[in-house]
Formats: structure tokens, C-alpha cells, sequence
């Protein structure tokens, strides 16, 4: 077996090969300002939101997310695996490649090779659901709950049978498989170092990405067992926090999306779909995140957010609503949807008809009602007072929203109930007065730009982690005058880990170029990050790189600082507006108005 190739080979390789040249060879392409698009070749689109930077050697689908540089664009488009791909491309520049001794490392290879295996998974499981001898118990769940066979298909279900080693004697039929469905969470050792089957007795949902892999599971029990639904733990291609069940099956069967329903479970997404809405998609037992949220509003301007009428439903509802507003940039839209108590999609459309759902989803409230009526709730907004705190209140979320028109009519909206005027309100939080909406940006696709955060890390410093990094993929050279950045490994979490990593290695290679970078870390979980941060070019500011390179670094060394005041304004929230102190007001007014200079001076 050939040995692996050196990295130094591939860094060389990347850096000579033009990504344009090699993709315009296999799609036409056509040049649009600096960039070049087309239609894309990973899916199916009218309009062309495929694009391809020759300064970053990078490509990157809008539509769907499809993105990488010349050598994960071979291997997508003609299919091959990194070896041939890169042989393709040496081909091309007429270089020979070389291999070291060594073989491929398993964790480079690995990740890949866990996709085509998900896959004889989840047709083993819909094999079970047609042959086994108690398939009947799951076909007769499924159909009392008013399914029909061609959407279980359509969603790939499927029955995990009762017993220990179904899938381990099926699938796991050597040390190598074994190792890999392990590593898939599809097997599960215990402390005695038994390996078994994870799924038993369950009828399980196969959990697709945006490109339509499958990921992981989740199964739910026949009856009234506890855990009602187990799904596959985190792994290498599995991250809750940013996948959405049913987002790609509701791709396929709309050819132009114009809303997404975000609703709970499973069932609700497969029971709305047998009664033709085919637009759901639920999170896996998490909150919406913003992630989430940057997913769906990169295939349709508007989601709806379905939420149980009760008081976790209110939570819930809340916390999707702090996600949101970040995302909400001009041309987006979020409604709430609350049902009646004890219902969710499921009960309600099997009990009262699509159209009435329709007719809900119709009327769903529109966020800035939802925000307004919820602030105010317990205000007495007759009441100066009252109207003040509903300002303190919802100042600083509105401030969250990005710069356009929505953000200014949201503060006029403001302004309206308050009676303070927008500019006074906008000032409380240190926005300066209105700025004309920002001109159209690079135009490769006819959808919204996007400007969404990636992730919010649970410590709020995701943000600024993200734009360092999306700042040094694209200005590599900057990295070298970075001085001690000791203080980062204070702040935990993997984007932080990745950048510290990037520092480190652009420091011991300064020529490094970007598409050097992202060939360092291809294929690799840490890969697919630095990909998504390097077409993320809301990250970038269009001069002063540096500068706000060197600020963001700063923001994150001191960010202990800004999270105590993000705890100090989430008490208040909690406060009645008479017992907050003057000095605290101050205090807060304070805070609010640095954060959103910082947040300003980074190009936010
Ligand atoms: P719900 O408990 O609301 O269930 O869980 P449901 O969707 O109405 O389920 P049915 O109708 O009884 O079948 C909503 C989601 O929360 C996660 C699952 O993702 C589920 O779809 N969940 C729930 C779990 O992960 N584990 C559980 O034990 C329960
Ligand atoms: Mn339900």
C-alpha cells in the first residue's frame, strides 16, 4: 500500500494549483466582481449561488453549504477519496507525488469512511422493518400513528429489533467495523467491555446532514418505556447543537422553500409531512441555537417557530427568541407559534386537519410582537416607570440585531410604546443615529446575505473566537505580530482550542497561505470549521484587518470581564425597576454602551 502522502506535498500542492482553473474544467463558471459563480453542482438550483474566491483558493455553496478548496472540490464532484484527489490535481501542475513511508493515519482516513457505513446501517434497520419476525409490532406503532408506508420511506425508518447484537453480527463484521460503529455511538461498551447494540426494540429515524449523509439515530420506544427516545451521542459527524432533523428531506421535497417550522420531535416532523406540510424540521432535544438558525435562513427568509403552549414552551420560546435576533437581518423573518396546552404538531394536525395547522402557522405572532408583549407582561405601561423598564429591558436585545431597517423600525417600535424616542433609546445603548442601510454586497446569489453568528459558545465569547479565526484565514501574514496570547488558554471550548492551534502553527509557518491552512486540517472535524469560517465573509471587515484582528484578540483575553456584565444585565431582567439603584443604572448604561463600542469597533 502506497504510504502517506507529506503534508509539506500537499501545502506545495494547493499552493500551486488555481482552484478556478479547476473548477471551471468541470463547471462553467463566470466571473462576478472578484469572485467567479455558477450554478451549483452538489444540488439542484436555478439561480447560481455557487461561488469560487481566487484570493482564498476556496469555493462555497449559499444554497448548501457545500465548500472547500481545490482538493475537496475534486474529491466531491468526481467522488474520489484524498489520495486519488490529490493525484488528480498533481496531475494536472505536473507534479509527481511522493509518499512517505508511514501509513495514513486512522483518524485522518477514519472520519470518512463512517458515512458509507452509517448508510448500511440505516438500511439495515429499514430491511428489519420489512423482514424481521416482530416487524409487525413497529409497522402497527407506525400506522396507529397514522403513518403510511411510503412516508416512513420517504424518511428512511426503520426497526432496531429487540436483542443485544443484531447490528454488532450484522455490520460489525470484523475488528475494523467494529472500531468505526463504535465510533459512530451505533455500539456501546460497558464497564465489563461487552459491546452491544445501542438501538433495541425501537423504531429508529436515520438523521441526515445538509448533504444528505447520514449522521446518527434517534429511536423511540413501541410503547411506554422509558427513555422514551435515545438518539447517538456527540461524535466526529454527529453535533446536536447544529443539526435539524427533516432540514434536508424538506429540502428535497420543496423546490423553493419559503419557510421553515421549527418544531420539537421527531414524530412531529414525519407526522406533519404524512399530512403534506413538508416544510418541519425539529431540533434534537436542544434549544434552537444560532447555528440553527444560520442553517435555515441560508435556504428561506422566514421560520416559524412551533412551541407547546405551556411554560416550558414560553421558555423555550424565549431562548429561541435571544438566538434570533442576531440573525435578523433585513430581509429575514421569525414568527411564534404557541399551541393550545397539551398539543404539539403531531396531535394537533392528526386531530384538527392540515388546513387548521396552515391557518396557524398563517397567524403565527411576529417576533417583535412576541418580544414587546413579553417584555411588557407584569409592566404597568400606563406608568412612566413601567415604560422606562420596558426600555431597559428591551434595549439591549434590540441592539443584538443587526445594523439595517429592521433594526431602526424595532427601536421606532420601541419608541412607540415607551413614548422615548428612537434616537434617545438608541443612544442608551450607545448605537450612534441612523445609518443608511448598508449597499448590496457581492452578488453570486439572489438570496439575503448572511451576517449570522456560527455559534454562540455558552460563554458568549464565540463571536469574537470566530472572527480571530476567520480573520487569519484570510490574512494568514497577521498572525506573526500577535505577541503572547497566553491569557487565550484560559477560555475553553473547541473553537478556542482552534484558534490557539492556528496561532501556533501560522507562528512556526508564517508563509502559510490560506488554502495551506485549510489543506493542514482537511478532512478533520477542525477542517470543516475552518472551512465554514473562511466563507464567512460577514467576519471580515473590508479594511482594517489588522487592527481589528489585534482588537478581537484583546476582547478575548479580557472577556472574564465582559461576562461578569452580561450576568450583571441578565439580573437585572430579574429585578423590578424600582429596587434597581442609580448607581446600577449607571452602572449598566455604562457597560452596555463599551460593549457596543467594542462590538462596533470590531465591524459587528
Ligand atoms: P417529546 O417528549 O415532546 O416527544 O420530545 P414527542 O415528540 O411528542 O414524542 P411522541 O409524540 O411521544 O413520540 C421531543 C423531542 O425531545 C427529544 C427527542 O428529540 C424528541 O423528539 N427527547 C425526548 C429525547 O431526546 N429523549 C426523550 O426521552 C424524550
Ligand atoms: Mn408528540
Amino acid at each position: 500500500m502506497a504510504g502517506r502522502i507529506p503534508q509539506s506535498f500537499i501545502d506545495d500542492l494547493l499552493d500551486r494549483a488555481d482552484i478556478v482553473e479547476v473548477v471551471d474544467r468541470r463547471v462553467k463558471l463566470k466571473k462576478t466582481g472578484k469572485n467567479y459563480s455558477a450554478r451549483c453542482p452538489f444540488h439542484d438550483e436555478k439561480t447560481p449561488s455557487f461561488s469560487v474566491n481566487p484570493d482564498k483558493q476556496f469555493y462555497y455553496c449559499f444554497g448548501c453549504g457545500a465548500g472547500g478548496n481545490a482538493l475537496g472540490f475534486l474529491m466531491d464532484y468526481e467522488n474520489l477519496d484524498f489520495p486519488r484527489a490529490v493525484e488528480t490535481l498533481a496531475d494536472s501542475v505536473g507534479l509527481q507525488v511522493p509518499h512517505e513511508e508511514t501509513a495514513p493515519s486512522q483518524a485522518q482516513r477514519g472520519q470518512r469512511e463512517l458515512y458509507p457505513l452509517l448508510e448500511e446501517v440505516a438500511a439495515f434497520y429499514q430491511q428489519q422493518l420489512r423482514q424481521h419476525p416482530q416487524k409487525s409490532e413497529a409497522v402497527d406503532y407506525l400506522k396507529g400513528r397514522g403513518l403510511n408506508g411510503a412516508i416512513a420511506k420517504r424518511y428512511d425508518m426503520g426497526f432496531a429489533p429487540p436483542g443485544w447484537h443484531n447490528l454488532l453480527s450484522k455490520l460489525g463484521t470484523d475488528e475494523t467495523r467494529k472500531s468505526q460503529l463504535l465510533k459512530t455511538g451505533m455500539l456501546v461498551t460497558n464497564e465489563a467491555g461487552r459491546t452491544y447494540d445501542r438501538f433495541r426494540h425501537r423504531v429508529v429515524f436515520p438523521i441526515r446532514d445538509q448533504r444528505g449523509r447520514v449522521i446518527a439515530f434517534g429511536g423511540r420506544v413501541l410503547g411506554d418505556d422509558k427513555p422514551k427516545y435515545l438518539n447517538s451521542p456527540e461524535t466526529e459527524i454527529f453535533h446536536k447543537g447544529r443539526e435539524l432533523y427533516g432540514l434536508y428531506q424538506a429540502r428535497q421535497a420543496n423546490r423553493q422553500l419559503q419557510r421553515i417550522i421549527v418544531v420539537e420531535g421527531y414524530m412531529d416532523v414525519i407526522a406533519l409531512a404524512q399530512h403534506g406540510i413538508s416544510n418541519a424540521a425539529a431540533t434534537l432535544g436542544t434549544a434552537t441555537s444560532q447555528i440553527h438558525l444560520d442553517k435555515i435562513y441560508r435556504l428561506c427568509p422566514e421560520v416559524v417557530f412551533c412551541f407547546d403552549g405551556d411554560d416550558a414552551g414560553r421558555k423555550a420560546a424565549t431562548r429561541a427568541l435571544e438566538n434570533a435576533l442576531s440573525c435578523m437581518q433585513d430581509g429575514r423573518q421569525a414568527r411564534f407559534l404557541f399551541l393550545p396546552e397539551g398539543e404539539d404538531p403531531d396531535t394537533l394536525v392528526r386531530s384538527q386537519g392540515a388546513e387548521k395547522f396552515k391557518q396557524l402557522v398563517e397567524n403565527a405572532t411576529p417576533l417583535e410582537q412576541f418580544l414587546f408583549d413579553s417584555l411588557g407582561q407584569g409592566l404597568d405601561l400606563d406608568s412612566m416607570d413601567g415604560r422606562a423598564r420596558l426600555s431597559k429591558l428591551a434595549a439591549p436585545l434590540l441592539a443584538k440585531i443587526p445594523v439595517g431597517v429592521y433594526k431602526q423600525l424595532m427601536f421606532k417600535a420601541l419608541a412607540q410604546r415607551t413614548g422615548l424616542d428612537a434616537e434617545a433609546l438608541q443612544e442608551l445603548v450607545g448605537i450612534p443615529p441612523p445609518a443608511p442601510p448598508e449597499p448590496p454586497q457581492r452578488v453570486p446569489t439572489a438570496k439575503p446575505r448572511r451576517r449570522t453568528a456560527l455559534a454562540s459558545s455558552p460563554t458568549g465569547f464565540g463571536n469574537l473566537t470566530q472572527s480571530a479565526t476567520a480573520l487569519l484565514l484570510h490574512r494568514p501574514d497577521i498572525a506573526g505580530r500577535v505577541g503572547d496570547f497566553n491569557a487565550l488558554r484560559e477560555l475553553e471550548g473547541d473553537d478556542i482550542a482552534l484558534l490557539i492551534e492556528l496561532l501556533e502553527l501560522l507562528q512556526r509557518r508564517p508563509e502559510s497561505n490560506t488554502a495551506m491552512i485549510l489543506g493542514h486540517w482537511y478532512g478533520t472535524p477542525a477542517g470543516e470549521r475552518l472551512n465554514q469560517l473562511a466563507s464567512q465573509e460577514r467576519l471580515i471587515p473590508a479594511e482594517g484587518i489588522e487592527k481589528q484582528f489585534h482588537d478581537t484578540i484583546e476582547l478575548l483575553m479580557q472577556h472574564p470581564k465582559r461576562q461578569n456584565l452580561d450576568a450583571r444585565v441578565d439580573k437585572l431582567k430579574d429585578k423590578n425597576y424600582a429596587e434597581i439603584s442609580e448607581l446600577e443604572k449607571l452602572e449598566i448604561i455604562q457597560g452596555l454602551q463599551e460593549k457596543q463600542r467594542l462590538d462596533q469597533e470590531r465591524g459587528k
